[in-house]
């Protein structure tokens, strides 16, 4: 399937019932290989309450991307050298969107003046972050609700020099 690049434009307070919808989709669609039904259910909840959701992505730096100006995916940075949330639409996967959203946190960090990016990436999201030139740094777990997820935390040396020879 064919289709044009992904555009990109900042958060707007209206956008927060239709991220929090991608939010739940891409976790219950595209994590199952990673993360139990419970594990995914208890992540997809914390969209739950969108106002709250919404609360955190007015707080962070958030970008949206657009496919024939429907928001597919969304991603958010932390300060300025973490990267928060990445998330993409099922229906839009494998597009190069994640990559658009991932391109313009790294050149915001970097124009803020930001040396090294930092991520907790997902099991699911890994070899995507790898290929960009993150490093994996730790595992970590978190808890959501009663679920304990695994995560990694991964980086990346923005002065166009990747860290070679990471592993997970
Ligand atoms: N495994 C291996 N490679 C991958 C994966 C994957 N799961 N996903 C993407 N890639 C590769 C693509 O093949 C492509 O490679 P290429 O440049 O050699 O062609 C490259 O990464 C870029 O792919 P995109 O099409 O830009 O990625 P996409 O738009 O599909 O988004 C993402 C990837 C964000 C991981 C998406 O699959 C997703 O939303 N997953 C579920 C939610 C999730 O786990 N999000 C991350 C949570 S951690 C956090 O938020 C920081």
């Amino acid at each position: 399937m064919s289709r044009s690049a992904p555009a990109l434009r900042p958060y707007l307070a209206d956008d927060a019932p239709l991220l929090a919808a991608i939010f739940a989709a891409s976790i219950m669609d595209l994590t199952g290989d990673d993360y139990s039904e419970a594990q995914q259910e208890a992540w997809a909840a914390a969209a739950d309450d969108e106002a709250a959701f919404g609360k955190k992505l007015a707080g962070q730096l958030t970008l949206i991307a657009t496919l024939q100006g429907a928001p597919v995916g969304f991603a958010s940075l932390r300060g300025a050298d973490h990267i928060d949330m990445l998330y993409v639409h099922p229906s839009a996967v494998g597009q190069g969107v994640g990559a658009a959203l991932c391109d313009a946190l790294e050149k915001i960090a970097s124009a803020r003046g930001t040396k090294t990016l930092k991520v907790d990436v997902s099991d699911t999201a890994l070899e995507f972050f790898r290929k960009r030139g993150y490093v994996a740094q730790q595992r970590n777990s978190v808890t959501i609700g009663d679920e304990w997820l695994a995560n990694t935390t991964m980086q990346k040396t923005l002065d166009g020099v990747a860290t070679p020879g990471g592993h997970a």
